[in-house]
């Protein structure tokens, strides 16, 4: 177990501080939307956007370094920084609200622009993804330590956005709101056979065997993850029903009524796209529904982000990629028999859900310093956490349910127990 990330570049040697900070201001003084305050280590205070309108956010600069980084690594400066301690907020997610929403107007300056597509030709390592390439990616990101998530996310250990169906709900009830929601898609009976194809620490897996009498066989490519699922099932008293195993989803072999899969997509990358849906289109027996769950980038954006690498997959979940419907359904068409049933955009839920996990982390900072996590990944964490809760909350990122099966299942329900709602 690991409880170190990837470190982050050196760029005191990089001088011409004051001329970078000077490309920085300008290009913030293109915000047009919410307020933002910086506050530099000279004792200057810059303002940006509309100082009466919210979201707003103050930035205290404590070094110029992140001048420096954002000059050297426009996607990758901000988080670098802020791991560094070159600067803190306030706010964090009303910044990267901040941000978010004038994301479009502040890269259109130059010169900030020309870094930007100067970066974008940058040549980019394929991102095919081998069994051995995928296991070491999830290995980097899950085998840190059940204890860590055990001490953010809810008791059943769900990792994927949750659903509220009323504002007072706990992100317990939430998450198997979500869980009971998909069994509805999937018509989950205890006629099935299910196979999850990223069961995480088990939570569907035994939440289906329990509520449904489904049998159910998970898949994980964390070791550590494996070993407690497996552990909780059997504490659940479900071992007859539901089989946690260690399997790459290409590895599978047989039969399934039914497929779910929650936010595992991310992790295989543009060129498996094909791959999967090839797979779900062998493994689902006929008459066989899906049901998958992945975050989702709007189409327009795809092309141009799949050509870059951000922060979050730099030092947070390498090897990922956020894919966009088009890909999906293109990739799913010409690639399988499966078609798009039903189409649920929850991404607003996930905002929840991450200042849940958000505050919970924070909450138990401590025994997250007592497990071994130093001060950066401690800064990592929180920048990641917050700047996915403000991705959602202005629906800058989506999180998809996508209901599939083939033409002439006759086996569909006529009326559903489910609605979409966006
Ligand atoms: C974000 S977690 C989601 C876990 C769970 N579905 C949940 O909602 O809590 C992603 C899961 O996908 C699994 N995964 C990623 N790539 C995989 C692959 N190629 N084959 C099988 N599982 C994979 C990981 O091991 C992990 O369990």
């Amino acid at each position: 177990m690991s409880t170190a990330l990837r470190g982050i570049p050196h760029v005191r040697s990089l001088g011409a501080a004051g001329a970078l900070q000077q490309l920085v201001l300008k290009a913030l003084s293109g915000m047009t939307v919410g307020a933002l305050e910086l506050r530099l280590p000279n004792g200057e205070t810059h303002r940006f956007g509309r100082t009466d309108e919210a979201p707003s956010a103050i930035v205290t600069v404590e070094r110029v370094d992140l001048f420096r980084r954002i000059a050297l690594r426009p996607r990758l400066g901000l988080g670098e920084s802020y791991v560094a301690g070159d600067w803190h907020a306030d706010d964090l997610v009303a910044l990267f609200e901040v941000l978010l929403r004038n994301t479009a107007a502040v890269r259109a300056r130059p010169p900030l622009s020309t870094l930007l597509a100067l970066e974008r030709r940058l040549p980019r390592l394929p991102a095919r993804q081998g069994r051995r390439q995928a296991e070491r990616n999830i290995h980097y990101h899950y085998d840190i330590g059940n204890e860590l998530y055990a001490l953010f996310l809810d008791e059943s250990l769900t990792y994927s956005c949750a659903y509220f169906e009323r504002p007072d709900e706990t992100l317990a009830q939430a998450q198997q709101n979500k869980y009971r929601r998909i069994c509805d898609k999937l018509a989950l009976s205890a006629e099935d056979h299910l196979l999850e194809i990223g069961c995480g620490w088990g939570g569907f897996a035994i939440h289906a065997a329990r509520e449904r009498g489904a049998r159910v066989t998970g898949l994980t490519i964390s070791r550590e993850q494996l070993e407690l699922a497996q552990k909780r099932v059997s504490d659940a008293g479900l071992a007859h029903r539901v089989q946690i195993v260690y399997r790459d989803y290409r590895a599978v072999e047989g039969q399934f009524t039914k497929i779910a899969s929650i936010e595992m997509l991310e992790a295989i990358g543009h060129e498996q796209y094909g791959t999967f849906f090839a797979a779900c289109d062998r493994l689902l027996a006929p008459g066989g529904i899906a049901c998958i769950q992945t975050i989702a980038i709007p189409d327009q954006r795809y092309e141009s982000y799949r050509r870059t690498r951000d922060w979050i997959q730099e030092y947070i979940f390498p090897g990922s990629l956020l894919p966009s419907l088009t890909a999906l359904t293109n990739a799913m068409t010409r690639h399988s028999s499966l078609l798009v049933f039903g189409l649920e955009d929850i991404g607003i839920h996930y905002a929840d859900t991450l200042r849940g996990w958000r505050e919970r982390f924070l909450a138990n900072i401590e025994q997250v310093r007592a497990l071994g996590y130093d001060e950066s990944f401690e800064r990592s964490w929180e920048f990641y956490l917050a700047y996915c809760e403000a991705a959602f909350a202005t629906r800058s990122l989506r999180d998809l349910q996508l209901v599939l099966t083939r033409s002439f299942n006759d086996r569909l329900p006529r009326y559903p127990a489910w609605r979409m709602s966006f």
